[in-house]
């Protein structure tokens, strides 16, 4: 049990808040946009994803499967959405091109909402991603872990 807390302990200095974000995005080589949402699941709630994004002044849907909502028509086809096991969902935007814009990133989940803001052509690749989205995934995940059992 000490122990457990000091691994904890020393996790939480080293990596958190900064790591354990519940929304990441990144460039494929391919040039797809992949967003990867982690933001845990609610029992209580019908499981559903939004994908959108915002250059300030308006809102795009990329791809939702909320009912009565659809994704911006000049986003329809584009994307696709995938599973992540254990928990989230992973988008995938094909033929991105980097927007001229400061972009905020959002995805909404069992009503939650994550966003993250990136910079124009600050996208990242997502190679050089991840090491740190597997850091920070296991970070989350030991902390949802450390929260629901304690
Ligand atoms: C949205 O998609 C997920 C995964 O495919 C599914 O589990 C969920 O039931 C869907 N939600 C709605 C509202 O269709
Ligand atoms: C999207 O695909 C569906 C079926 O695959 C097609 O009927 C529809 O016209 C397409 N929409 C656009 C905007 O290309």
């Amino acid at each position: 049990m000490l122990k457990s807390l000091f691994v904890f302990g020393v996790l939480g200095v080293l990596l958190i808040p900064a790591q354990c974000d519940r929304i990441s995005v990144c460039v494929e080589d391919d040039n797809d946009l992949r967003v990867d949402c982690l933001i845990p699941p609610k029992p209580s709630q019908i499981a559903s994803y939004e994908f959108s994004w915002s250059t300030g002044t308006k809102e795009y849907v990329i791809n939702t499967n909320v009912s009565g909502s659809s994704a911006d028509k000049e986003f329809k086809n584009k994307s696709y959405v995938e599973e992540l096991d254990p928990q989230g969902y992973r988008m995938i935007l094909t033929g991105y091109t980097d927007t001229l814009h400061t972009t905020t990133y959002m995805c909404k989940m069992s009503g939650e909402v994550a966003s993250i803001s990136v910079e124009k052509e600050q996208v990242v690749q997502c190679s050089a991603m991840f090491l740190k989205s597997a850091g920070s995934w296991i970070v989350c995940l030991l902390l949802f872990f450390y929260q629901t059992h304690s």
